[in-house]
């Protein structure tokens, strides 16, 4: 029989992203709303492993779904990758009488916590907290959109010293192994293309492209390079040897990327899938990650959230080729 839950951990694990303080409010409140307490681990699994926890209540996460980053902290455990870091990990949800986890990070946090449910018997449940938007089973991730409108507001920025100067820009934004930030940045921000891991780039016909719109009617040109394979300096450097009668710039926007305030579809999508985890751990659920697909709440197996790769909308690199000539 499954032990009744009484209290959970929450935790931000992997790189921050913004809405996670939302989410880890919702996660919260609604635990306690249910009459659980509620333990705050900081900094991932490193702080199940040493004990960095502390009780929350409903002020510990007041003046918080605004801000960027998170208040619990986050990193990437070495530690917990081995068996003894999981068992101490295990100890100390013992000793806190821990009854079940809500995990808030990316693809390795959910990784760890479908190895650590494996060992030991206890109820995890993810939530989808990264601005790479990788996780398969969930339209969108917790900081996806905020990332994404930075990413434009770079970018617009950008193409008023690019058209000044007649310039090509490479702009390298994050995204790990997946494009999703720079296809949709590239769309939003009304780029002339997007390298994306996803889709094969031919420099010869990225070139070709550029030139043609700049012997048409563009002075200048906005490329959006996803950082995978390296990055906007490789293709710059590409174009620029092949090309040189293009004057060629680099821009690496790097972890801005990552800051700032969430905006309202972030919150809302942090506070949904906080609330939800709880109402998943009522009904028994363990081992899934919340995501929601058609504006609908789901539960994604570890397993599929982690393993299969979300794939690209083919059409949105159509709308990006067609809009971009
Ligand atoms: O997963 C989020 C992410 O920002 C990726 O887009 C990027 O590749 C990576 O983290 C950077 O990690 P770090 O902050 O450790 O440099």
């Amino acid at each position: 029989m499954m032990k009744r839950i009484q209290t959970i951990g929450v935790m931000t694990s992997g790189g921050d992203a913004p809405g996670m303080n939302a989410a880890i409010r919702a996660v919260t409140r609604a635990a306690i709303f249910n009459n659980w307490k509620v333990k705050a681990i900081y900094k991932g699994y490193e702080g199940l492993i040493n004990n960095d926890i502390k009780d929350f209540t409903t002020e510990s996460v007041s003046n918080t779904i605004q801000r960027g980053g998170t208040i619990l902290k986050t990193a990437r455990s070495k530690e917990f990758m081995t068996p003894e870091g999981r068992r101490k990990a295990y100890d100390t949800m013992q000793m806190h009488q821990i009854d079940a986890l809500v995990i808030i990070g990316g693809n390795g946090s959910l990784a760890g916590a479908q190895e650590f449910a494996a060992e030991y018997d206890v109820p995890c449940i993810g939530l989808p907290g990264t601005i790479d938007n990788d996780l398969y089973g969930t339209d969108n991730t917790i900081g996806y959109d905020t990332a994404l409108n930075t990413i434009m507001d770079c970018v617009d920025k950008i193409r008023d010293t690019a058209t000044s100067h007649n310039r090509i820009f490479f702009i390298e934004v994050m995204g790990r192994d997946a494009g999703f930030l720079a296809q949709n940045s590239a769309i939003a921000a009304g780029a002339e293309a997007a390298i994306i891991p996803e889709d094969t780039t031919d420099i010869d016909q990225l070139a070709q492209f550029i030139g043609r719109g700049i012997r048409k009617s563009k002075n200048s040109s906005i490329v959006i390079v996803s950082e995978k394979d390296g990055g906007a300096m490789h293709y710059a450097e590409r174009v620029r040897k092949e090309y040189p009668e293009f004057d060629v710039r680099v821009t690496i926007l790097g972890h801005l990327q990552r800051g700032g305030m969430p905006t309202a579809f972030d919150r809302i999508l942090a506070s949904r899938l906080g609330v939800a985890a709880i109402e998943a751990l009522k009904e028994g659920q363990r081992n899934v990650m919340i995501g929601v697909r058609n504006d609908q709440i789901v539960y994604v197996p570890f397993s599929k959230a982690i393993k299969i790769d979300k794939p690209i909308d083919k059409e949105l690199i159509d709308v990006l080729n067609i809009l971009s000539i």
